[in-house]
């Protein structure tokens, strides 16, 4: 079975690999050259684990192009490209539509467009009828983590599949075929409307985003009454109703998806006319808990950063991913850097520190000068600090020789945005003589 893929980012890329393995023949195609120049040279332009080995051991499967001629001929042509928040905070559909009119031309009639981008309620919908006879629309949405991707491609907790009531037999049973990997591996798949799927999506994105912001608003109540966030969390999630998983407390939640994804539900919501009242404060909680981690950081220096200097470990929105839209740990940044504060950054994946690299030269041609250095060692960035703040949850920094930091840095205070800390290794810290401020944690 031939199958395309439009747009080669995060969702499109991972998708054209794992369909590659998979053993299909995949044409990706984006209209980004320098992404599709890379690619033809066999690197990714993003950073996941195990992403370029699998490019390279599927090469012989996979094309890459930026003429949309290409996708001829294909008959499962799944769209990923980017639909990004507008200023009001909806879904820019913009290039959705855009690839879906590029695509139409080449369409007879038989094939398959499954639209995997997140895409409001109604998408589907349109994008049938802009279509016509000429293809079958199918909503799949896309659940991968970034970080883990290719491992999230190929085990994913669920396949999601909306069809619609006037598709004939055979385009189900294409797309079973297609991913029969999944049923084989008895991976359970939801198949349902086009409207039910697009809201799968969202609502999935949403649901986590309150969790996060459920605990991080208790995070603060927790605090004041002297009793501690982990504990609470691990006391809940032990409840099987309620899991342990999106129960950490910290600096909230970011990325390119949560965000955007949260927005946009509440506009879906007001549309049809009812008031968005969860997706709302979910949103709202998760404003404030940056700013509010700013005060207790200028807190312990008596209300006044400026001139300070401190170390920020973990510069994405997550562990392991190069994917700076939305991340907090940026965002805290620019707060530091307001406060007349200076920030040395550091984080474990080199494509992030390359990235960020680029964000702060962009910014620095803008403005007159920019406070904030990315440093490709951790001990160069922690040298001569007022303060370490941990904004991304690595594990590894639990490993990592505090020993030596207690010599390199000016003072030693440690603010565990990510409560990533083991509670031993904090004792020993504090005992030691570390001021420790974690997120809802008493010590
Ligand atoms: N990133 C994630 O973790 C994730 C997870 C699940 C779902 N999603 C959803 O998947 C979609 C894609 O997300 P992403 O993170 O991969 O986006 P991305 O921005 O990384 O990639 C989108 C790609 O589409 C290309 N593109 C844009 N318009 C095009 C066109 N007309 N023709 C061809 N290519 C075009 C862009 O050049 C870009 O390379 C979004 O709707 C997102 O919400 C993303």
């Amino acid at each position: 079975m031939k199958t395309a893929v439009i747009g080669t980012g995060y969702v499109g890329l991972i998708q054209a690999v794992g369909l590659a393995h998979l053993g299909f023949k995949v044409i990706a195609y984006d209209i980004d050259i320098s992404k599709i120049n890379a690619l033809k040279r066999g690197n990714p332009p993003i950073y996941e684990k195990g992403l370029k080995e699998l490019l390279h051991q599927n090469r012989e499967r996979l094309f890459f192009t930026t003429s949309v001629e290409d996708l001829k001929d294909s008959e499962v042509i799944f769209v990923c490209v980017g639909t990004p928040q507008d200023s009001q905070g909806k879904a820019n559909l913009n290039f959705v539509f855009s690839a879906v009119e590029n695509l139409k031309p080449l369409l007879m009639g038989k094939e398959i467009v499954v639209l995997k981008s997140t895409v409001p309620v109604g998408t589907n919908r349109k994008v049938q009828q802009l279509l016509g006879d000429k293809a079958f629309v199918v909503s799949n949405p896309e659940f991968l983590r970034e970080g883990i991707a290719v491992e999230d491609f190929f085990n994913p907790e669920r396949v999601v599949l909306g069809f619609s009531e006037n598709h004939p037999e055979w385009v189900r049973e294409k797309m079973f075929n297609l991913y029969r990997f999944f049923l084989k591996k008895n991976i359970p798949f939801v198949v349902t409307n086009w409207e039910s799927a697009e809201l799968i999506k969202y609502a999935s994105n949403t649901f986590l985003a309150m969790k996060i912001s459920f605990i991080n608003e208790l995070a603060r109540l927790s605090e004041k009454v002297g009793a501690d966030i982990k504990e609470i969390a691990r006391g809940m999630g032990l409840d099987s109703r309620i899991g342990n998983k999106f129960l950490n407390a910290g600096i909230g939640w970011g990325g390119s998806c949560f965000p955007k994804d949260v927005s946009a539900l509440i506009w879906q919501f007001k549309e049809w006319g009812i008031e968005p009242k969860l997706p709302k404060v979910t949103k709202e909680i998760n404003d404030e808990q940056i700013p509010w981690f700013l005060n207790k950081i200028k807190k312990h220096y008596g209300g006044n950063l400026n001139g300070k200097t401190f170390a920020l470990l973990g510069l994405a929105f997550k562990p392991y991913t190069d994917d700076l839209r939305e991340s907090p740990s940026l965002k805290l940044a620019e707060l530091l850097i307001q406060e007349g504060a200076f920030v040395k950054g550091y984080d474990y994946v080199e494509g992030t520190r390359e990235n960020v690299k680029k964000l702060v030269e962009l910014k620095a041609s803008t403005r007159h000068s920019y406070g904030l250095i990315v440093y490709d060692d951790l001990n160069t960035a922690v040298k001569g600090v007022d303060g370490i703040i941990i904004a991304v949850e690595y594990k590894e920094w639990n490993r990592e020789n505090w020993k030596e930091f207690s010599k390199l840095v000016r003072n030693k205070a440690i603010f565990d945005g990510r409560n990533i800390l083991e509670r031993i290794l904090v004792k020993k810290l504090v005992k030691e003589g570390w001021h420790y401020e974690g997120v809802g944690v008493n010590i």
